[in-house]
């Protein structure tokens, strides 16, 4: 019987560890959340973050923020480093662009909070199952803190996640450019790799797109297309970084937390007075 209860102790107090590890894991507090708010509404009005932007070739406004989050007092963060992540599909100049983004992120809280240590983790996730789906998961579940990649805001998606910031993307849509240049002939393709040879080989003599990577390819192909120059027009679609907005206070979580610890100890606690 004795033998009995030893063991019955043993896996109530295993359990109890793995319930405060996973729970610990799975909280995302909402000091986080503030804390890169006010950090990301900082880095994006830096001079570095615009010079960034612009030594890519693009040269559009990000508007700065109407309102600078404050920061809260502290940074309650038990371990040194944050977990960025963008997508696998990433491709040309946009791995750069996401981890400066994210660099710049971790300097500004290392500055804020004079956390020497703090370091950027970047991981890339396969998002061949779905962009938004996998991505949303990643920040839900705590496997990324932060999703760097260039995220459209757009649909029921800002319901879903917490969009930190906007830039301004003067994307054009394919309905549009039929509604707009009626004389054109215009020519759908899957993707962008034929695109950019039919401009280089002159069958086709505009390429509407996402103005972001035109800017980024023209900028690279200065000398294969002399005379190519983007030109903005159509709707402005707005896109940012994202983290989990499934977060909660922390006193509420270390109410839960010890919430689960007291009714399994008195559970113990029952067991050995029976
Ligand atoms: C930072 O790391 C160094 C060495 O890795 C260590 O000596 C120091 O105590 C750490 N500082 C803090 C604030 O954790
Ligand atoms: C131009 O490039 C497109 C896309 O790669 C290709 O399909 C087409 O055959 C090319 N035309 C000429 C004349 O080279």
């Amino acid at each position: 019987m004795k033998q009995l209860e030893i063991s019955l102790f043993i896996i109530t107090i295993t359990i109890i560890i793995f319930l405060v590890r996973v729970m610990d894991s799975l909280t995302i507090s909402k000091n986080l959340v503030d804390v890169i708010d006010a950090a990301s509404s900082r880095y994006i009005a830096s001079k570095e973050w615009r010079q960034t932007l612009d030594s890519f070739g693009i040269y559009l406004q990000t508007p700065g923020c109407t309102s600078l989050p404050q920061y809260p007092s502290k940074f309650e963060l038990s371990r040194n480093y944050l977990t960025l992540c963008y997508d696998n599909e990433a491709f040309d100049i946009w791995p750069a662009i996401y981890r400066k983004s994210g660099e710049l992120l971790v300097n500004e809280i290392k500055q804020q909070y004079k956390l020497d240590n703090l370091t950027a983790v970047f991981k890339t996730l396969d998002t061949t199952a779905g962009y938004f789906s996998v991505m949303k998961n990643a920040v839900d579940t705590g496997i990324c803190d932060v999703s760097l990649s260039a995220t459209a805001i757009s649909g029921d998606r800002p319901s879903q996640v917490h969009f930190q910031f906007v830039v301004s993307d003067g994307s054009v849509f394919q309905s549009y450019a039929q509604q707009q240049l009626p004389k054109a002939t215009i020519k759908s393709i899957p993707g962008y790799d034929d695109a950019w040879n039919m401009i280089l080989n002159k069958t086709a003599h505009a390429f509407v797109a996402d103005a972001l990577d035109l800017y980024v390819w023209v900028r690279y192909h200065k000398s294969s297309c002399a005379t190519c120059k983007v030109i903005l027009f159509g709707d402005e679609l707005r896109f940012g970084t994202f983290i989990t907005n499934q977060f909660q206070s922390s006193s509420v979580s270390t109410w839960r937390v010890e919430n689960v610890f007291w009714s399994l100890l008195l559970i113990v606690f029952m067991m050995f007075i029976n």
